[in-house]
């Protein structure tokens, strides 16, 4: 990363438990001790309990302060941003990582709001919040998912995301949640499974903004791209499957995703793509995944 020797800031969101707790730990780490990470989360007693934790691990060397940001709140997102700037110039690092927990007994229906509002209108605020205060050198990370790859969708459903402006995937989003209050998503071929959507919406938002802005930050070493952790044993994807063996602890799942953050010299072939273990995935792969979907509660 550009800029190792000025005091750097990073933030993850959702990061009082799970992936963010251990990409909120890995940044304490790795960053100096002049560098801030900012641990943020939607309850302030368990954001202010897991920076106080995170900062007295042995291994921390960074600052840690903990901020309350719910991601459901675009104007918080908004004024996080502008705080930054104003008292750091910019941000380096941003890890938009928070996900509404869904349990598959759940009506997929009755949590789509908040879901929706958690994983992809938060998304939206926080590439067009933090994306212009990026430092240069920066990342801007979406944790998303190898869901996210547009041949899990229905055929019928790829024209909306595939080359889209994040204002064409942000009303593709909005399209689904109406279908899902009218009851026509299934008709209209949106999976019942809100998490392939989703994670669809995420890596199509993050491609969007990427395709805008690409060739100024390729020459400035900044990053902004869409990650899949793989599978990662999380309170929230445990009740999903039945063999939980190839599932990694946070920490190690963790460790892909910040080598990305770190590392020195960027492959431009990564810009703007879903990344999983350094690796782009092709976006037009994948098949709908019919099990789960036959699994879930509509
Ligand atoms: N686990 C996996 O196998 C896996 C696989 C692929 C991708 N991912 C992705 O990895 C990311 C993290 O997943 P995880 O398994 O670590 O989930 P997790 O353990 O449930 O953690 C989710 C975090 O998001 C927070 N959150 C929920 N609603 C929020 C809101 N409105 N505002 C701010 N924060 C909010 C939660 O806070 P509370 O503690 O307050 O609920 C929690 O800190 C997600 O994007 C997920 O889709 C995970």
């Amino acid at each position: 990363m550009a800029g190792v020797n000025a005091p750097r800031t990073a933030l993850v969101t959702g990061a009082n438990q799970g992936l963010g707790r251990a990409l909120a730990e890995g940044l304490a780490a790795r960053l100096n001790p002049d560098d801030l990470v900012l641990l943020t989360g939607r309850d302030q007693r368990r954001v202010t309990d897991a920076a106080r934790e995170v900062s007295h691990l042995p291994g921390t060397r960074a600052r840690v302060e903990g901020r309350l940001l719910d991601v459901t709140d675009t104007d918080a997102i908004g004024r996080l941003a502008d705080e930054l700037r104003g008292r750091y110039g910019g941000v380096d690092i941003v890890l938009s990582n928070a996900v509404s927990r869904l349990l598959p007994h759940e009506s997929q229906a009755e949590r789509a709001d908040e879901f929706i509002d958690v994983s992809n209108t938060a998304t939206h605020a926080v590439l067009r919040s933090f994306g212009p205060v990026l430092r240069p050198g920066g990342r801007l990370l979406v944790i998303a998912s190898s869901l996210g790859t547009l041949g899990h969708l229905d055929p019928r459903l790829h024209q909306r995301f595939d080359g889209a402006s994040l204002d064409q995937v942000e009303y593709a989003v909005e399209s689904w949640r109406t279908a899902i209050h009218h009851n026509t998503a299934a008709e209209a071929g949106w999976p019942r499974w809100l998490n392939v959507p989703s994670k669809v919406a995420q890596v199509a938002a993050v491609r969007a903004v990427a395709a805008a802005r690409r060739e100024h930050d390729l020459a400035t070493g900044t990053l902004i791209a869409s990650v899949c952790p793989g599978m990662v044993d999380t309170a929230t994807s445990r009740p999903w499957f039945d063999d939980y063996r190839q599932a990694r602890p946070p920490a190690e799942a963790a460790r892909a995703v910040l080598d990305l953050v770190f590392t020195e010299r960027l492959d431009p072939a990564l810009y703007g793509e879903l990344i999983r273990f350094g690796t782009v995935l092709d976006w037009h792969g994948g098949s709908p995944p019919e099990e789960q979907d036959r699994m879930v509660r509509p």
